[in-house]
């Protein structure tokens, strides 16, 4: 059965809902197997085992969170070889600017050669009805791709 890694960082209630409906929505994908990482527990391991990966972040500072660049910084050489065209997604949750995290991730996946699955999901303020919607439906499109 094709693997879905899910490697985030969530520090906050608000985060905390857009990860659940991550996980609702990589639910409704038959025939997955899904693995929730925080981003500082994630490692060469769990990417290697993996058919695909969603990354999740909050922006802070106009960058990704320190715990998915840990993630990154991990993971990078390990699996410079190995994940050529692994198939990903990626969400930013803001206060009300994610472009800098966004263009971050664009730099580290694209040095990774991973491709990417999914338009990415920008997110800011409380995450309503229609901002989980789409939270549901990127991970099931990431899903589906595996
Ligand atoms: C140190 C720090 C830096 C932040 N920098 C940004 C930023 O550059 N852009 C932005 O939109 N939000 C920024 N935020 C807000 C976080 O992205 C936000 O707190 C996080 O997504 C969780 O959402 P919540 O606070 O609504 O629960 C920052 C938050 C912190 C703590």
């Amino acid at each position: 059965m094709p693997r879905l890694l899910v490697v985030h960082h969530t520090p906050s209630p608000a985060m905390q809902a857009v990860l659940e409906a991550v996980k609702e929505g990589a639910a409704m994908v038959e025939e997955v197997e899904l693995t929730v990482r925080p981003a500082l527990s994630a490692g060469p391991a769990d990417l290697l085992a993996c058919d695909g990966v969603l990354l999740g972040t909050p922006a802070n500072i106009g960058y990704m969170s320190g715990a998915l660049k840990h993630f990154f910084d991990t993971v990078y050489y390990p699996c410079l070889d190995a994940t050529v065209g692994l198939p990903h997604g990626v969400y930013v949750h803001g206060n009300d600017d994610t472009a800098g995290a966004l263009a971050a991730i664009d730099r580290i996946t694209g040095a990774l050669r991973w491709k990417r699955v999914a338009a990415p999901l920008s997110l800011t303020g409380a995450p309503g009805k229609d901002d989980l919607e789409a939270v549901r439906e990127l991970a099931a499109t990431v899903a589906v791709g595996l």
